[in-house]
């Protein structure tokens, strides 16, 4: 039999969709969203609810204001545009996990409706699972983890959430937690209740 290198053609992309990749880890991928505050609880909540789906043995990749804007947006600020841009190579970055069947937890201010509108429209809506974590600024200003509020407050940093820059709370969320006045444990419960039956294969 002869073979020529003509006759070869790849269908790898075409074989491997993203619910041959679900089958494979046997769960369905979606992109869940936090967002609130600078030092509302997110990253808290996101670590909680992924050590949780772990040891469900569901398979999770977390993204983090603070990291992402390290490594693939450290050229990015606090700007609107920036804050547009920076969600944006977010939504791309979680299609790319999401279709490889991966349950994205992102969380990120995320700010103003129209810039979770973007993510909405990158990832498509049927895909997006949007949790407001809710804590006031009061509360978030009081604990102040980072420090940053006190600075913001100074005027050292510009553009801060909450104080000189908006934040437009979600209008229809899949949850909204009240972290100041449920646990920690009772809010990944709150998740997982409507989460597991959506990332279940
Ligand atoms: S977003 O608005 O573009 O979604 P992102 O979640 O990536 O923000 O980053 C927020 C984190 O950056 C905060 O938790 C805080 O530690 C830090 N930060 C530094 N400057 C600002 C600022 N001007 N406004 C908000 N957060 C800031």
């Amino acid at each position: 039999m002869s073979f020529e290198s003509k006759d070869i053609h790849p269908i790898f992309d075409k074989i491997l969709t993203r619910n041959d990749k679900e089958k494979l880890l046997n769960q369905h991928s979606v992109v869940v969203w936090l967002t609130g505050l600078s030092g509302s609880g997110k990253s808290t909540i996101a670590r909680a609810l992924e050590l949780e789906l772990h040891q469900k043995g569901y398979i999770s990749k977390l993204l983090d204001g603070d990291n992402v804007r390290t490594g693939l947006n450290n050229n990015l600020g606090f700007s609107d545009n920036d804050r547009k841009e920076n969600i944006r190579r977010i939504a791309e970055v979680s299609k790319l996990f999401l279709e490889s069947g991966i349950v994205l937890i992102n969380c990120f201010i995320s700010p103003t409706q129209l810039i979770r509108d973007q993510v909405r429209n990158i990832v498509g809506e049927e895909n997006y699972f949007e949790i407001f974590v809710n804590t006031s600024l009061d509360t978030c200003e009081r604990r102040d983890t980072k420090g940053i509020y006190a600075k913001a407050r100074k005027g050292l940093i510009k553009e801060f959430t909450g104080i000189s820059a908006p934040y437009e709370e979600p209008i229809n969320p899949d949850i909204e937690i009240r972290t100041e006045e449920i646990s920690l444990e009772q809010s990944v419960e709150m998740i997982l209740s409507k989460l597991l039956p959506r990332i279940k294969y």
